[in-house]
């Protein structure tokens, strides 16, 4: 098995998705937003300088992502575990960079999944979102409630809602994602390596769609 991109607007349920690959089927996890969500709860310098960019819902500049991600993607596949790379690329700069780096490392780069689903939803997703600060699972007030309202089923932590969840911050979101992201999806569709998901749908239906995509058994 080999390593996918899963690349989709902001609430498309890119992290749900991922996190339920991860569960079942031993693939790990990098998502970019997580990594620099973990950097901020440890106040590191790259967190504080990252934050400004994510609370206002904008893209971090280049320089920090690329240094950010290289050695976790290379360590991973040293451990010989395919990776979802989710988050990252997410402009042609990025797209660009990841290419070479998988040619330098002579690294299998099998599919980049697009998750597609209308902005109306995305919207009702993003701020019914409740994140968990401490493991990183997320929930929908609605639509995926945690057992215990406000409580994270995984590890017990309290429930919050990101910065960036706010109506406001998530219509900006989307407009950077138009602006700066929906470019690469050409870009990989015109070398045939792109794939799509419906992401309509339930959180199980998208996933059995996603399966069947990937070649994996649910
Ligand atoms: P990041 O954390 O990557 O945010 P995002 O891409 O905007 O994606 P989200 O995490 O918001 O959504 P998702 O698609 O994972 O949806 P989820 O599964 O949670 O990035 C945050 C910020 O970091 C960026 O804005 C930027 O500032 C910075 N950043 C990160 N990477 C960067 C990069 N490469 N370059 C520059 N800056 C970068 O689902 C959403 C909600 O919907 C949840 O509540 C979930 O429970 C619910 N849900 C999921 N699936 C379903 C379903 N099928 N039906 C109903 N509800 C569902």
């Amino acid at each position: 098995m080999s390593n996918f991109v899963f690349v989709g607007p902001p609430g498309s349920g890119k992290g749900t998705q991922a996190k339920l690959l991860v569960k079942n089927h031993g693939f790990l996890h990098l998502s970019t937003g997580d990594m620099l969500r973990e950097h901020i709860r440890q106040g590191s310098e790259l967190g504080l300088e990252a934050k400004k960019f994510m609370d206002a819902g904008n893209l971090v500049p280049d320089d920090i992502m690329i240094g950010m991600i290289k050695t976790d993607i290379v360590a991973a596949n040293e451990e010989g575990k395919p990776v979802i790379l989710d988050g990252f690329p997410r402009n042609l700069t990025q797209a660009k960079f990841l290419d070479r780096m998988f040619e330098e490392n002579d690294l299998d780069f099998s599919g980049i999944v697009s998750f597609d689903l209308p902005d109306e939803v995305l919207l009702e997703r993003l701020t019914g979102r409740r994140s968990c600060p401490e493991c990183g699972y997320s929930f929908h007030v609605i639509f995926n409630p945690p057992t215990k309202e406000g409580i994270c089923d995984n590890c017990g932590h309290k429930l919050i809602q990101r910065a960036d969840d706010t109506l406001e911050k998530a219509k900006n979101r989307l407009i950077v994602y138009a602006r700066e992201t929906e470019p690469i999806l050409a870009y990989y569709a015109d070398e045939n390596r792109l794939l799509h998901v419906d992401s309509v749908g339930t959180p199980d239906e998208v996933s059995a769609r996603l399966h069947d995509l990937l070649g994996v058994s649910v």
